[in-house]
């Protein structure tokens, strides 16, 4: 394709999780069409070491870029901690992560100068959020933790309840207020609330589907940090800056693909963005592995890419 403004938009996560960036992407840029590979045969990417992230990250990137996408969007805050800036020196589009987004709307949000993240393990142990943070303002004091079980309450509650996603993520749903659910908040949590936060970012792309029962656990003087939304917004600006935004009278093509089941990601994937994704493509683990060149087969072996 010779325009550029035409090109899509490349997204990729773990899995499902970064379809709640997706979601906020064809919100605020509806002409934009967005290819989507959710890695789900290998989710989750949280309790990895980094260089196998990093591997990941290189695979579906050279992917990516093998269907002339404009720009990538590394919608996953685990790959982006560990892959953000090899990808932007590896691939010739601008690459955008979900941490430098989600720090600056923490750092505009807070008043008290004291931020909450959870993440995955792989996202609080790299310090990201604290050295994105830091960069923005050195004033603001970062107090992370993990919360890896939260992935998995959300890949489950999704499996188990067929209700509307509204009425899933709403402090009534069952999936997320039992008992159990609350302890498991409260032990990563309550940390983080005595440590006297007036702002939380959820961390992860998985995070946002359990917003409600999170404010419900902080209460609700600590202000939520979802980076989806600021996430778009750093796109629409890199397009903008380079004159690669999609025309007003553009068609906005979406395109699906999972290296897991493709039935049960367009079943998920449509509760998540709240229309149906279409059929589902899937592209096999084997094939992105084979996608990586001796060229970079070499940056991965690279020492000084140890972050
Ligand atoms: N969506 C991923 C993230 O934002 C979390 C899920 C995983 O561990 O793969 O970090």
């Amino acid at each position: 394709m010779c325009d550029v403004r035409h090109r899509p938009i490349g997204v990729f996560d773990s899995g499902l999780g970064g379809l709640t960036v997706v979601r906020e992407l064809t919100r605020a840029l509806p002409h934009e069409s967005i290819v989507y590979l959710g890695d789900t045969a290998r989710c989750p990417y949280g309790p990895r070491e980094p260089a196998e992230v990093r591997r990941f990250v290189l695979q579906i990137g050279s992917w990516l870029s093998e269907r002339d996408i404009k720009l990538m969007v590394i919608a996953c805050n685990t790959a982006t901690a560990s892959g953000l800036a090899l990808a932007q020196r590896t691939f010739d589009v601008p690459v955008v992560g979900v941490v430098e987004p989600g720090a600056r709307a923490a750092v505009q949000a807070t008043r008290n100068r004291r931020v909450g993240v959870i993440g995955t393990v792989g996202t609080v142990r790299s310090g990201a959020y604290s050295h994105a943070v830091r960069a923005l303002d050195a004033g603001v004091t970062v107090f992370s933790a993990p919360a890896p079980k939260f992935v998995d309450i959300v890949e489950a509650g999704l499996r188990m309840d067929d209700s509307p996603l509204e009425s899933l993520m709403s402090q009534t749903a069952d999936v997320f207020v039992r008992p159990s659910f609350y302890e498991l908040a409260r032990d990563y949590l309550d940390p983080l609330k005595r440590a006297g936060i007036d702002t939380l970012v959820l961390g992860c792309t998985h995070f946002p589907l359990l917003s409600a029962a999170i404010q419900q656990v902080v209460g609700p003087n600590v202000r939520l940090i979802s980076s989806a939304e600021e996430t778009a917004r750093e796109v629409r600006d890199a397009l903008e800056a380079r004159g690669h935004a999609a025309p007003e009278n553009a068609d906005a093509r979406y395109a699906f693909v999972t290296t897991g089941d493709a039935d049960e990601f367009r079943r998920l994937g449509s509760r998540i963005l709240g229309w149906d994704t279409g059929p589902v493509d899937t592209v096999r683990v084997e094939t992105l592995e084979a996608l990586l060149s001796p060229d970079l087969e070499k940056v991965l072996s690279d020492p000084s890419e140890e972050a």
